[in-house]
Order: structure tokens, then C-alpha cells, then sequence
């Protein structure tokens, strides 16, 4: 680590413990922030630790809608987001009026939201869900047909593990839906022994080229109970961090390069001790949306 990289380090160390503050990070996370947090993981392992911790402090390194999933379910606490300017362009293809409407027009029928979604699309759904437990939530509902948003494509893996119809929403995370099977082909070719582990948010045809199909926590335990030694990953390019640390005797290549989501990015060393220092970066739900989106947020968190 370089010395400045490595003051920041010690910075943010005291200063979390000086303010009793929990540091989250998500997977894709540049790696000196994963490494300078309490846990790293995914979105389901953040909001479960943000639930239970006893901080008074949340740093949520990832994008707004994790900053806002901690608020949502910790009233009391301080939630920080060291850089404001990280958003999600998925969760942007909701709104809570778009899909008010559409979930009348269907009848009423419950509406399962993942995660990567803003706390007013939360607020007006019946339970939330992530890329881990996407298949245990679809088949808790009891209704024959659900609307699935923001997500086509975790919407599309999850209708082939169950018999309920789910209306699909037109949304998409940008990098996985844009890997090409040609990629995937091509990195096959090039790491013949490897298998290929890809992301729920990848299309169908991404999909059926997959040896598992996993969250990016998934991929990382996964890695460590297959007996191979080489994994191709169909995700963002930052989980080749964690996973590689995790399994320093395996190898893993990205399926694409190109699978680099900039949001991710944007939180720095800098930001995090700067954040610390001054409270700055904090996000606030407005109590009405809060209490309405935390019956969806716990619902999914209490199914575990
Ligand atoms: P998970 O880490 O929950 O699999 O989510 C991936 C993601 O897109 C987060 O932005
Ligand atoms: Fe959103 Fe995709 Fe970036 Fe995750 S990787 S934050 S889903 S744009």
C-alpha cells in the first residue's frame, strides 16, 4: 500500500472507532476500500449487517439505494454515503408513480422489488428481494402472479425456478445486460478448464451458457466449494477483487472487461475519512416513505 493510500487507511480506522462506526462495503468496491472495511459483501449480506449492527454510525461504501436500504432499516442511526454522486442507473428505471399504475392495471397483484431501487419505489411494494434470495422470495408469495421491478432479467432467471407467472418491468442493470454471448464464447475458448459463473442480471441467452448461477457473495462461496481451479466471471469486474483474496490457490478472469459500472467507483479512501470526520454524506429517508418501505425491506431480510 502506498503512504498515502495507507494514512487514509489509519485515519478511517480511528476515526470509526473514535464514532462508533460500522464500515459496509459491497463487492465491487475499488479494492483499499474493501479492505479497509468491517464487511465486505453482497447486497443481501449488507442490509442483514445493517440491520443487526449496534453502531451509530453506518458507512455504506456502495451506491445510494445501499446507503438508503440501511436508513430504511436502521431509523436511529447515522447512514453515510461518502460520495452522493453514486447512483444506480437500474434503480433510475422506476418510479413509484410508473409502477403504482402498472401494479393497478394488473390488478393489484403483489409487487416484488430488488434492492437496487430508491426507497419511494420501496415503499410502494409488497416485499423487496436481491439477486440471493430472488427465488425463496418469488415462491413466499402467495398469489399465482407477481410484477417483478425494476429488473427484466433477474425477473426472467427467477420465472424458470417456479410456477407463478411474473410480470416482467423493462429495466436492466447497463453492464450485465450488454455481456454478449460472443464474450463469454471467447473466454470460454481462452480458459478452456475454466466454468463459468454469471450474475441473475446477465440476459437468458447469458444465462444458459452459465455453470452456476450465483450473487456475487454466491460466486465467492461457490469458487470455494468447486473442485475446479479456474473461474470465468460474469459479473462486474470489481468482485475479481474479493473473490481472488478469498481463493488465493484458484484463478479468475472477467467474461468482459467492459463490465465496469463507474458508480461503483466513485467512493475514495479520501471520501470515506472526509465523510467520517465531518458527518458528511448522510442520507436521510423521509419517515412516511421510511416506515412504508421498511415492511417490504424487513419482510425480505426476516425470510433470510
Ligand atoms: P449482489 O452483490 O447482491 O449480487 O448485487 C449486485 C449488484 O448489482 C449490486 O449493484
Ligand atoms: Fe446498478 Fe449495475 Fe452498477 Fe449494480 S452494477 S450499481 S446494478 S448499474
Amino acid at each position: 500500500m502506498n503512504e498515502k493510500k495507507s494514512t487514509f487507511t489509519e485515519a478511517i480506522r480511528q476515526l470509526a472507532k473514535e464514532k462508533n462506526a460500522i464500515i459496509l462495503a459491497h463487492n465491487y468496491q475499488p479494492a483499499e476500500i474493501q479492505d479497509v472495511a468491517d464487511l465486505c459483501g453482497d447486497s443481501l449480506e449488507m442490509s442483514i449487517r445493517a440491520a443487526a449492527t449496534d453502531a451509530d454510525i453506518i458507512v455504506c461504501c456502495g451506491v445510494h439505494f445501499m446507503a438508503e436500504t440501511a436508513a430504511i432499516l436502521c431509523a436511529e442511526k447515522t447512514v453515510l454515503l461518502p460520495n452522493p454522486d453514486a447512483g444506480c442507473p437500474m434503480a433510475d428505471m422506476v418510479t413509484p408513480e410508473a409502477l403504482t399504475a402498472r401494479k393497478k392495471e394488473l390488478g393489484n397483484i403483489p409487487v416484488i422489488t430488488y434492492v437496487n431501487s430508491s426507497a419511494a419505489v420501496k415503499a410502494v411494494s409488497d416485499i423487496c428481494c436481491t439477486s440471493a434470495n430472488v427465488v425463496k422470495v418469488v415462491n413466499a408469495m402467495d398469489t399465482d402472479e407477481v410484477l417483478m421491478t425494476p429488473d427484466k432479467n433477474l425477473a426472467k432467471y427467477a420465472a424458470l425456478h417456479t410456477d407463478k407467472k411474473i410480470h416482467l418491468w423493462e429495466g436492466c442493470c447497463p453492464f450485465h445486460n450488454t455481456l454478449g454471448v460472443d464474450e463469454v464464447k471467447t473466454a470460454k475458448a481462452a480458459h478452456p478448464n475454466a466454468l463459468f459463473v454469471a450474475h441473475p442480471e446477465c440476459p437468458p441467452e447469458i444465462l444458459e451458457l452459465a455453470d452456476s448461477i450465483q450473487s456475487t457473495s454466491g460466486m465467492i462461496r461457490f469458487a470455494g466449494e468447486s473442485d475446479a481451479r479456474q473461474f470465468i466471471l460474469g459479473t462486474e469486474v470489481g468482485l475479481l477483487h474479493p473473490i481472488s483474496k478469498a481463493h488465493p490457490d484458484k484463478e479468475f478472469f472477467a467474461a468482459s472487461q467492459k463490465m465496469l459500472c463507474e458508480d461503483m467507483k466513485k467512493v475514495s479512501l479520501e471520501n470515506i475519512r472526509d465523510s467520517l470526520a465531518n458527518l458528511s454524506g448522510k442520507v436521510v429517508v423521509p419517515e412516511d416513505i421510511r416506515k412504508k418501505a421498511l415492511g417490504a425491506v424487513q419482510k425480505m431480510v426476516d425470510l433470510k
